[in-house]
Order: structure tokens, then C-alpha cells, then sequence
């Protein structure tokens, strides 16, 4: 039997989960899924890092002890996972004891081996790495990652002897196109090798400088450098050397990381492996980053997006949907809520959510929601069918290289020439004709294809294609298919099954940004150049009611007559300033033509203009009375 063991990095619990961690978690499970499908016994195994200097300082900085810390921030990494769908098999703490146990015993093997040896080691730490940075590697003399000055560090610590694994990795990575992909990644280790990326690697720190660590197994003033404990995890969560799981799976290991964490699962891990005589993995897949602002989503840069109030916004299936169609893997991509939406919008409530609201009612319509015969096909049958095992093929070619975004590119063309063809077969007009037999052929080619895409679709989004397979009247269980043949049958979908009378798979959402309250100070603050002052629509507006926001002090939700219609809603931050009541009928001025957003859960339409100095707040108006909704020029 065909095996699978995927892996996530496990991460750092020196801050919250973001959405570059939910990304690579999703990518993980959306793997597992598939290779479920493809009839494999799968394994998929992530989890916390949970020693080092990082984490005793974050834990300091909260003025808890590393433990209290570690529990509490690993706990919001669990939790994210339930959220983002992820049936992962194991959640490893490098705090467990069988995870010690284990890096205390290939330690003491690679030690056993000769290549761990005792020296003196000055050089330029940076805390924020966990790492020592050479002369040649500092950038101005700061860290080329924090862009901080690293601190000089020189003291006694134990070296792995890396160095003489160079020639071997370097033949094994040459001899094993797979090894790392995609293949600019490939190359970018076999350069850095050239360069001396594999020289001795420093694998202890004194405990007069840390603590929160593993012991040596064989010098107990020193614990374990975090890189050498966290890699292990990937061995220790199988139970290596004597459990069942570790003989399973480890043969067909595939670890998922994004580009940061390159050289320490391109370098490290192998030829620690190699020294501690075990088989390096199969296959290492890395990720680019996550952008947010131009910039990589990170904790320290602060611009980070928080994955929990995605999902709670749009839903898990539309958050993963996003996350597996946008990013181009390898590549980086860029986070907006406006490319989420607008994806949301074309491929699933309008192309795939279509397609199933318009096949079932009609269905219902025309057979009493009882799937029909199929006994008069035609040529555009064919052709459509012929499609969708091209699309089938290429979706799952992708999917083997991790390519998802390539992946459902492919499995679309097959959605939307479903919807063409139903626009061309003109179920309607055949119904006219009375042409029944006809009319069962077309309705089954589209509801068997519905059944492909749900299948195909479960390691994507998974409630969303459960839901598809429970409205085809489908008792699904991925143990029951086999996707790499889905390409090539026809006819599973029994005729007579009963399916659902309507589908509403993904309503059409609208962009609304939420704000956070302390961010309106600073939003109506924000200065513009010329041609972003020429773009404001500002008029006058009359105060037509005032009241107190019911979620919170600072706001009031204030009602205007801007001279159209209906009165306009805006929720402004002037609650500590005015009495709601002394606004009613004062004239005020406004930006007219701003995104609407929810503030506290109330719909905010425009801003009100304030000026501010040491006395308080004072809301501009008018000279005189004007008309409401008069131009501001
Ligand atoms: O490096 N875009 O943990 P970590 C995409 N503990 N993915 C991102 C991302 C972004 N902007 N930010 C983070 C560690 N990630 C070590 C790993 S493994 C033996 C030890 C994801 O918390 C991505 O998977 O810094 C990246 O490799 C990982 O989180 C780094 O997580
Ligand atoms: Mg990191």
C-alpha cells in the first residue's frame, strides 16, 4: 500500500498564530486529503516549537514562566487548526517528553559516531534568528532578516560536524530531482553549499546563558541548540526507532515549509539524519510568503492578518479556497479582503455555486428531484465529458506537485463548460420540445460531473463539497474512491438517487472592512496628496439624529440628510466631546464618498470633519445655514 506523511513546520510560540501559519497548515491538510482520495494511508503531523531564547523572552515580556507561556500560546495554534479544517493525525510539542527522549538519543548517536566535538566559538548572535551570523553574512553589520546588531558572543559549545556531510548532500540533492522543489529552490541550496552554507554548526547553548532547553545526554551544563530539537520532531511524533508508525511512514516523508526555514531543512536536517544513520526524507516543498502592505506577514513587522477573523467573516471553505487559488506555489503572494471577496464572488458563488443551484432546481423541475436516465446522448455530451478529463487529469498532475493554484485553474475550465453547456443544450427549450429522453441525458451529464467536482473539491474545501455530495444524495466517505480513476468512469451517480430541490452553496458577499475602533483617531488623521483631495466627494450635511453607539463609549451613530432620499448613517468617534442630542439639526461637514465599513457592527457611510486642539474636539460647519448635501469645492 501506497503511503503519505506530510508535515507542517512546527511553529514558534513566542506569538500568536497568523495567516502565513494557517496558509501552510491548509496546504498541509489539502495534501493529506488528497492523497486520502488517491487511496493512500496518509499521516499528517504539525505542532509548536516551544524551546529557545525567542520564547523565554516573549514569556518574560508577558511576565510568565516559559511553561505558563508555551501552554497558552500552543493552545491558539490548536485552536486555529480545529478552525481551518485540518484533520491532522498528531500535534507535537517539542515539550513532550517522548520528543526529549528521542533528540537526548540521536544526540547521543551522532555523538557516538564522531561528530560532535567540543570548541571555542566567538561570533555575532542575533536573538532573533537563534543563530551566530558570520562577518561576511551581516548587512552593514545588522542582521539581514531583523535588521538589528547582533551581539557578539564567544564561549565553549558543541559543533556538529556538518562539513563532512557537504559532498555527500550535495551528490544526493544532484541525484534526486525531487529532493527539494520547486527547483529555484533546489538551486538556491546547491549555491549556497558552494558557498560553505554546510560549515560546523554550533548545536549547544551554555545553561549560564539558557535554560529552556533539552539537556545534552552528555554534558548536563549545556542544553540543546533549538534548531537540532525541532527538526527531531519530525521523527520523535512516528515514535523513532522502535514504533510501527515511524516504519510506515517515514519512507514516504514530504515536509512543507515556507522560503525562511530553508537552509535549516535543506542542510541541517538531512545530514543530521545521515549522521545519526537514517534515511533522509523524500521530498522538502517550500512556499513562498504571504504579503500584507507589500511586505511579508510577520509578527515583527506588524501587519499581520488574523486568520481566525477570516474564517468567522467568509467561512472556512471561501478563507481555504482563497488561500490555495491565489497563491502561485513557490511564489509570493499578497493578502487583501478585496481579492478574497472578488474570488469569493467569480469562481464560487457565480461559477460553482451557479452550477448547482441551476442543475438542481432544474432537476427538481423537470424530474421531481429524481436523477434521470440517461438513454439519448449527444455530440456536445462527448465533448463535454472529454473536457472534464482533461481538466481531471491536470487538476490532479498539479496537485502531485503541490501546485493548487495550477490545480484549480484546471478543475475551473471543467465548471465553467458545464455552465456553457447548459446554455448551449437549452434545458428549457428541450422540456418545451417535450423531449424527455434528451432532457435525461443532459441532466445527468451535469449532475455525474457535479458529483466529480465535489470529489475533486473535498481536499480543497471540504464542508463545501460534503454539502454537494449530501445534495447529489450521496453518502460520502473518502475511503470510497479512487481519484486518479475519476478521469476515466462514468456512471456512478445512480439514477433514481433523490437530490436536494435548490443549493445555495456561496451567497454573493459585499466588501465591508471592519475597523477597529482605535484605528478611526488615526484614519481621520490621514493626509492626502493633491489628487487624493480631488478624488473626495465632500458636501454639507444636516444632523438629523444622534445616539450613543450600544457597543462602545467613544462612538455615536450619527443620522444626516446629505439631500438625497434616504438619510445617511455614519458612526463617528466624538462621543467623549458631544451630547448626542445637542447635534440634532446642526449643519457639519463630510467625506460623502468613502467605503462603507462596519464599525462595532454598525454600517458607517462617510466621516464627519473635526478639527482638534488642547480645548477638545470641534465639528466643522458652514458659515451660514445651506442646503444639505451642497458640494464642498
Ligand atoms: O520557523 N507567509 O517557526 P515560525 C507564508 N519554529 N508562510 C508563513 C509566513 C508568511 N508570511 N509566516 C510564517 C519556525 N509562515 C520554526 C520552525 S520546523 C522544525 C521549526 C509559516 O513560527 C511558514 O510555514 O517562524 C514558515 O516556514 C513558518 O510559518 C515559520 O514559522
Ligand atoms: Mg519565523
Amino acid at each position: 500500500m501506497n503511503r503519505f506523511y506530510i508535515t507542517t513546520p512546527i511553529y514558534y510560540v513566542n506569538a500568536k498564530p497568523h495567516l502565513g501559519h494557517a496558509y501552510t497548515t491548509i496546504m498541509a491538510d489539502c495534501m493529506k486529503r488528497f492523497h486520502l482520495l488517491q487511496g493512500e494511508e496518509s499521516f499528517f503531523l504539525t505542532g509548536t516549537d516551544e524551546h529557545g531564547d525567542k520564547i523565554v523572552k516573549a514569556a518574560t515580556a508577558n511576565e510568565q514562566t516559559p511553561k505558563e507561556y508555551v501552554d497558552k500560546i500552543s493552545a491558539l495554534f490548536q485552536n486555529l487548526l480545529l478552525a481551518t479544517g485540518a484533520q491532522n493525525d498528531h500535534f507535537i510539542r517539542t515539550t513532550d517528553s517522548k520528543h526529549k527522549q528521542t533528540v537526548q538519543s540521536i544526540l547521543q548517536k551522532v555523538y557516538d559516531n564522531g561528530d560532535i566535538y567540543f570548541g571555542e566559538y566567538g561570533g555575532h548572535y542575533c536573538f532573533g534568528c537563534e543563530r551566530f551570523y558570520t562577518e561576511k553574512e551581516l548587512v552593514n553589520g545588522f542582521c539581514p532578516d531583523h535588521k538589528t546588531v547582533p551581539e557578539y558572543i564567544s564561549e565553549k559549545n558543541y559543533f556538529f560536524k556538518m562539513s563532512k556531510y557537504h559532498d555527500w548532500l550535495v551528490e544526493y540533492i544532484k541525484e534526486h530531482d525531487d529532493f527539494i522543489t520547486p527547483v529555484s529552490y533546489r538551486n538556491e541550496v546547491l549555491a549556497s553549499l558552494e558557498l560553505g552554507a554546510s560549515e560546523d554548526l554550533c548545536i549547544s547553548r551554555p545553561k549560564t546563558r539558557l535554560e529552556w532547553g533539552i539537556e545534552l545526554p552528555f554534558d548536563s551544563e549545556y542544553v540543546t541548540y533549538v534548531w537540532f530539537d525541532a527538526l527531531v520532531n519530525y521523527i520523535s511524533a512516528l515514535g523513532y526507532p522502535e514504533d510501527d508508525s515511524f516504519q510506515k511512514f517515514w519512507p514516504s516523508a514530504h515536509h512543507i515549509i515556507a522560503k525562511d526555514i530553508l537552509k535549516p531543512h535543506a542542510i541541517f536536517w538531512p545530514t543530521i539524519l545521515k549522521s545519526a544513520g537514517i534515511e533522509p526524507y523524500q521530498g522538502l516543498h517550500v512556499h513562498g510568503y504571504w504579503l500584507s502592505n507589500g511586505s511579508k506577514m510577520s509578527k515583527s513587522v506588524g501587519n499581520v492578518v488574523e486568520p481566525l477573523a477570516m474564517i468567522k467573516k467568509y467561512g472556512i471553505d471561501a478563507f481555504r479556497y482563497f488561500l490555495l487559488r491565489e497563491m502561485v506555489w513557490g511564489q509570493d503572494s499578497s493578502f487583501s479582503e478585496e481579492l478574497l471577496v472578488g474570488r469569493l464572488n467569480a469562481d464560487l458563488a457565480n461559477d460553482l455555486g451557479n452550477l448547482f443551484s441551476r442543475t438542481l432546481s432544474m432537476t427538481q423541475k423537470y424530474f421531481g428531484g429524481i436523477v434521470p436516465v440517461s438513454l439519448d446522448e449527444d455530440l456536445v455530451d462527448l465533448e463535454i465529458k472529454n473536457l472534464g478529463r482533461a481538466s481531471m487529469e491536470n487538476f490532479q498532475k498539479y496537485m502531485l506537485e503541490f501546485q493548487t493554484a495550477r490545480a484549480l485553474e484546471s478543475l475551473w475550465v471543467l465548471v465553467r463548460g458545464l455552465n456553457k453547456y447548459i446554455d448551449t443544450t437549452k434545458p428549457w427549450e428541450v422540456h418545451k420540445a417535450q423531449n424527455e429522453k434528451r432532457l435525461g441525458s443532459i441532466i445527468y451529464t451535469l449532475l455525474e460531473s457535479m458529483r466529480k467536482l465535489a470529489l475533486h473539491l473535498w481536499p480543497i474545501i471540504p464542508e463545501a463539497a460534503n454539502m454537494m455530495f449530501k445534495q447529489l444524495g450521496i453518502a460520502f466517505a473518502p475511503e470510497k474512491f479512487v481519484l486518479s480513476k475519476e478521469a476515466d468512469v462514468w456512471g456512478i451517480l445512480e439514477s433514481g438517487t433523490t437530490v436536494a430541490a435548490e443549493s445555495n452553496l456561496f451567497p454573493r458577499v459585499e466588501l465591508v472592512i471592519e475597523e477597529k475602533e482605535e484605528n478611526i483617531a488615526a484614519l481621520e488623521k490621514k493626509a492626502v496628496e493633491f489628487e487624493d483631495f480631488e478624488k473626495l466627494d465632500l458636501r454639507v450635511a444636516t444632523v438629523l439624529a444622534a445616539q450613543k453607539h450600544s457597543d462602545a463609549d467613544r462612538l455615536l451613530v450619527v443620522q444626516l440628510d446629505i439631500g438625497q432620499d434616504e438619510p445617511r448613517q455614519i458612526v463617528a468617534g466624538i462621543a467623549e466631546d458631544f451630547i448626542p442630542e445637542a447635534l440634532v439639526g446642526k449643519q457639519v461637514l463630510i467625506v460623502a464618498n468613502l467605503k462603507p465599513r462596519k464599525i462595532r457592527g454598525k454600517l458607517s457611510q462617510g466621516m464627519i470633519l473635526a478639527a482638534k486642539d488642547a480645548e477638545g474636539l470641534q465639528l466643522l460647519s458652514p458659515f451660514k445655514q445651506i442646503s444639505a448635501g451642497a458640494k464642498v469645492s
